[in-house]
């Protein structure tokens, strides 16, 4: 398994095209400020990406952490929450924050593992949970 970043045309396409499988929102990769996909023998099997939140202004966001049910259940998820982590920090954000909904074991599980928080930000919607990791010294 490999995790790599991507910023070609050619890595957004993957991406977007695994968001599209997981997800029913719209997303553009282009747009994120950073963006990475894991791959499993030359297929792209999951994603994750930061983007900024309105809920919390100034701190990093992680938009999606995603894996193909092939890939799940083998802690992968917590090694995309640490690799997001970790570009926020080398970024300088002081915060990074991200949620999932409340029946999201496995997505709460990869958080909290990685010694995030549960933070409850100001007029989010009932039934997600959202989580915090300060990253100041
Ligand atoms: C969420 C997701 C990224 C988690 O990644 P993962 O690597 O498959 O997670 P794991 O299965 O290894 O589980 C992580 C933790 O949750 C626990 N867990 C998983 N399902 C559980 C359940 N139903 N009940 C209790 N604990 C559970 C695991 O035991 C593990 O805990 P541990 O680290 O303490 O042992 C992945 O499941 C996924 O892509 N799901 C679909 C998309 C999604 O929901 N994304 C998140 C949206 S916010």
């Amino acid at each position: 398994m490999k995790l790599q970043r991507v910023t070609d045309r050619e890595g957004m396409v993957y991406a977007s095209s695994i968001h599209n499988l997981l997800f029913d929102d719209p997303w553009d990769p282009q747009k994120a400020k950073a963006v990475w996909i894991l791959w499993s023998e030359g297929e792209p099997v999951g994603f994750c990406s930061i983007d900024e939140t309105k809920w919390v202004p100034g701190a990093a966001f992680v938009s999606y952490i995603g894996l193909l049910a092939s890939a799940r259940g083998r802690g992968l998820g917590r090694r995309m929450v640490r690799v997001c982590t970790k570009w926020a920090r080398e970024a300088g954000y002081e915060r990074i924050v991200s949620y999932t909904w409340v029946e999201n074991v496995a997505s709460a599980r990869s958080f909290l593992r990685e010694g995030w928080d549960y933070y409850y930000p100001e007029g989010t919607a009932p039934g997600y949970i959202w989580f915090i990791k300060y990253l100041i010294p």
